[in-house]
């Protein structure tokens, strides 16, 4: 019998979230609305927590750089860039440092290609999969409207790169406890967050355009450490999803070993005794 579907541009069903696909198309954007909003929750209650971030001698990345400390704090860290909160903190927020850390990487990640139409898909159907009907648009404008500021990715980069270094700095730290050298399994849990980060962010499209854009020949002559890089940052780059994913997953995992260490919940191995 013929069927009496009606058919937009394409020959594509219409209709909210119709389509003739018979796989499990679904999947990919519930999974990112399933995990993207776990990640959002703990990353947003462990913020809210300022205390046990730091178990000597790790610092969870959610909250490196320490810029201010609260002397108080629990499971915190008497150490920061510019000392204890200033009087002028808002006294309705908890005096956590993690306030003043988590908008650089959370803006690197909210404008990230890759993400863009993960959430796209996911949470705003936009169309929800190819080849399946958007949901209503109800004064959704793309990246022309409020969406424009997806432009400032490449700005956002720039901080992230800085903060590889920084927490590649912390695991530096994280080798050295009262002033001995040692390894412990947070040594290792910190490193393995700054590889998929630096996996993440240096894999990102704007990195890629960075080393081999703006150039009609990327293949001749004195280009060659261009080329070099851009096929380095291409390697990468093709496996940017994996990273994003790793990255998101491990930084919280980072965050929850502390978390735990400084509580004494969990003890650990490591070469200190
Ligand atoms: Fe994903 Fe830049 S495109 S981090």
């Amino acid at each position: 019998m013929a069927s009496t579907q009606a058919l937009g541009p394409g020959g594509h069903p219409l209709g909210r979230m119709s389509t003739t696909r018979q796989d499990l198309w679904w999947i990919g954007p519930a999974s990112v609305v399933f995990g993207l909003s776990c990640f959002f929750i703990y990353a947003t209650w462990a913020a809210f927590q300022g205390a046990h971030f730091y178990a000597a001698p790790y610092l969870s990345p959610f909250y490196a750089p320490v810029i201010f400390h609260d002397p108080s704090a629990v499971g915190g860290t008497t150490h920061s860039l510019l000392g204890a909160f200033p009087s002028w903190w808002p006294g309705f927020l908890p005096q956590s440092p993690a306030f003043l850390i988590l908008a650089f990487p959370g803006a690197f990640r909210f404008t990230c290609y890759y993400y863009r139409k993960a959430y796209y898909r996911g949470f705003a159907g936009s169309p929800p999969g190819c080849s399946v009907a958007p949901l209503p648009k109800r004064g959704y404008e793309g990246e022309t409207g409020l969406f424009l500021l997806q432009n400032l990715h490449r700005y956002a980069l720039y901080f992230a790169m800085i903060f590889v270094f920084l927490l590649a700095y912390d695991v530096w730290l994280a080798c050295w406890k009262d002033g001995v050298f040692g390894v412990g399994v947070g040594t290792f849990v910190l490193a393995l967050n700054v590889v998929l980060l630096a996996g993440y962010t240096f894999g990102c499209h704007s990195v890629r355009h960075l080393v081999g854009g703006r150039t009609d020949c990327l293949t001749c002559g004195k280009n060659t450490v261009r080329f070099t890089l851009w096929k380095g940052v291409t390697i990468l780059n093709e496996k940017h999803m994996v990273w994003a994913w790793c990255s998101l997953i491990w930084v919280g995992v980072s965050d929850i070993y502390v978390r735990l260490l400084s509580q004494n919940i969990i003890i650990e191995w490591n070469t200190w005794g």
